[in-house]
């Protein structure tokens, strides 16, 4: 019976230590074995700090320092034949002139591979709201997404660069992806629409004769 009673009272000290306080907030310091790597000496972003005399954590980016890629290439900016092609070209990043005006084809020659990395990307970063075709039926539609087709006029006749910006920045309710999409994918990416634009709008007598009197023209 003793026994008994000591495994009882055993019983509930542990149910209630283990069980009892969960969800409980405490500021107390939890007991630490192991601190394993808690706290460690660093600088936060935008945290202030007595070490330099502007007391600021974040340093300012040494004068005359030139981009030389972005975290998108890490590896080829570090490597030693890196050449950042284009990268230092605000034409190239913006798809403006430097008037401000949008550039009327894309900075970069189109080629098989261009159209093959147009084609990930865009089906990575752009299906889900514009279709695969491009014409506005994505999956999201029945979720009230309005996404715009590309095949109406005014988008077949607007520049490359005010693709890329829209690509880049956004437009309305669409948000930009340059955060995520680097600028030569970014151009891939205009390459792929227009093929894409092309292949709902290609005049009759660019198809195959095959194909043509398949379709009875
Ligand atoms: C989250 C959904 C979404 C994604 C992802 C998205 N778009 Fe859009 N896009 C929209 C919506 C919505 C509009 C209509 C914007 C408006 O006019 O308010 C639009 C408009 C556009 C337009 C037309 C702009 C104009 O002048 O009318 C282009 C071009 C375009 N998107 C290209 C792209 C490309 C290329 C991608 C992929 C890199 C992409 N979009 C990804 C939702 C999306």
């Amino acid at each position: 019976m003793r026994i008994f009673l000591i495994l009882y009272a055993f019983v509930i000290v542990a149910t209630v230590s283990i069980l009892g306080f969960r969800g409980s907030l405490t500021r107390k310091t939890p007991i630490e074995v192991f601190s394993d790597m808690d706290r460690q000496a660093k600088y936060k972003p935008q945290a202030s700090n007595s070490f330099f005399d502007d007391a600021r954590d974040d340093r300012p980016i040494p004068p005359n320092t030139v981009a030389r890629g972005n975290y998108h290439n890490q590896e080829e900016v570090f490597s030693a034949d890196y050449i950042a092609e284009g990268i230092s070209s605000t034409v190239y990043r913006t798809g403006k002139n430097l008037d401000g005006s949008f550039i009327e084809t894309m900075p970069i020659s189109a080629s098989n591979e261009l159209m093959q990395l147009g084609r990930k990307k865009y089906d990575i970063f752009c299906t889900s709201c514009h279709g695969a075709a491009g014409d506005g039926n994505g999956v999201t539609k029945p979720y009230g997404v309005l996404a715009a087709s590309y095949h109406d006029d005014r988008l077949r006749g607007e520049t490359d660069g005010y693709l890329y910006e829209v690509i880049s920045n956004g437009k309305g309710l669409m948000y930009g992806l340059k955060d995520r999409i680097t600028p030569e994918e970014r151009w891939a990416i205009v390459l792929y629409m227009r093929a894409l634009q092309f292949s709902q709008y290609a005049p009759a007598d660019r198809m195959p004769e095959q194909q043509r009197k398949e379709i009875g023209l």
